[in-house]
């Protein structure tokens, strides 16, 4: 039986993958079972943050895998305890609760700011507002938090407790804000799975002032713009604002999983013991990885992407076939006058690994992929774009 038809049949049905399967590579090139080469567009969704195999990932990760791989959260250990201070320190949090995925960051974000309602507010102001065509995960809750009513059937009974504005429109969560007992606002910098739409820096300005009006919370869910993604740490940094909360997974491990939820000062104390809590959180090989992140993440790094992304808007901006260019940083969305899915079926076919969010093509690769493949990729783009 091919491997393919092995993972038909036996992994459950829940991804329409691509006919590929990856067998290696080493930075942005990656590897087919056929030996065919592939320029990586797209790092395993915003995750593989210095590409695939980085010699400086891996001798962190070895170092630690060579000590102990798992201790759990009964005792203390080294790497989830500096992770913690480098967060904090780079960010202005005061502390961080390690779970796994983007999904439980944001579980957490949610629990923490219903818990600091429930102590500093009253118990009737639970409702989080988060924003039509957001994404938040996929569990129960963070299926509920996410604002498209897509994700809200087959599943339920929901948690009440959401609410939706709309994105850019101060006026929608004002109404909101006045007709219901709320306690937070969430909200990504930059829409990924909604279209990598970047909010008007005054909408989230003016949440904030909403935020401080009425004693509510903002909650930055930075699970994909963060880790260096958008061009700075993390993405509210280019929107003037200090979130309460900060969510923040994938780029962060560099590959293995881990969240992460910074608190600041106004939930600093919310979370006691036994009030939250993750057998594999803060685990110390994941938090290896992530410190070896983090610490790449420097002002040459953060410029490198700016760079990478200027090339990217000005190369395609205007090019024929190429409607729109949308994002932030190396969290770039392209609107094609052809079908994005014939686009981006003849990108993989020429050679380079683009995804797509919603109708868009979306590019999500290495923060330090070389130029010599950026440039390659993007003439592959346009050609593919345009229909040579
Ligand atoms: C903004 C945002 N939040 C949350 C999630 C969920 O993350 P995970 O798949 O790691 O649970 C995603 C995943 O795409 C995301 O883009």
């Amino acid at each position: 039986m091919s491997l393919k038809n092995i993972d038909k049949q036996y992994v459950a049905n829940t991804y329409a993958r691509f006919d590929l399967e990856i067998v290696g590579g080493k930075g942005s090139r990656v590897y087919d079972d056929n030996g065919k080469e592939y320029i990586d567009l797209a790092t395993g969704i915003a995750v593989n943050t210095f590409g695939i195999a980085d010699d400086e990932w891996i001798s962190a990760v070895s170092a630690q895998l060579a000590k102990f791989q798992h201790t759990s959260n009964l005792y203390y250990s080294s790497p989830c305890a500096i992770l913690a201070k480098m967060l904090c320190e780079k960010t202005g949090a005061k502390r961080v609760f390690f779970g796994n995925s983007g999904a439980e960051a944001n579980e957490c974000a949610i629990k923490v700011a219903r818990k600091w309602a429930q102590d500093t507010k009253g118990e009737e102001d639970y409702t989080i507002i988060t924003l039509k065509n957001s994404f938040h995960g996929r569990t129960i809750t963070t299926l509920m938090a996410t604002g498209q009513d897509v994700f809200h059937k087959d599943f339920g009974p929901f948690p009440a407790g959401f609410a939706y504005a709309e994105a850019n429109n101060a006026e929608s969560v004002r109404k909101i804000v006045a007709e219901q007992t709320c306690c937070a606002i969430m909200m990504e910098m930059v829409q990924g799975e909604g279209g990598v739409l970047p909010l008007d820096k005054s909408f989230v300005e003016e949440c904030v002032k909403i935020a401080k009006e009425n004693d509510l919370l903002i909650i930055a869910d930075e699970v994909q713009t963060g880790n260096g993604r958008c061009g700075t740490l993390y993405a509210y940094e280019q929107f003037g604002i200090t979130p309460d909360i900060v969510s923040t997974a994938k780029g962060l491990g560099g590959g293995l999983p881990i969240g992460a939820t910074m608190l600041f000062e106004r939930v600093e104390n919310t979370l006691n013991p036994g009030s939250h809590g993750s057998t594999f959180g803060g685990n110390p090989i994941a938090c290896a990885g992530a410190i070896s992140i983090i610490s790449r993440l420097d002002e040459a790094t953060l410029n490198g992407v700016k760079e990478r992304s200027a090339y990217i808007f000005n190369s395609l901006n205007g090019a024929e076939g190429i409607k729109s260019v949308s994002g932030l940083g190396l969290m770039i969305g392209i609107e094609t006058e052809k079908n994005s899915t014939e686009v981006l079926k003849a990108c993989m076919e020429n050679g380079i690994l683009p995804i797509k969010a919603k109708t868009k093509i979306r590019l999500l690769p290495a923060l330090n992929i070389p130029m010599e493949d950026l440039k390659r990729a993007i003439e592959i783009i346009k050609a593919c774009a345009k229909g040579e």
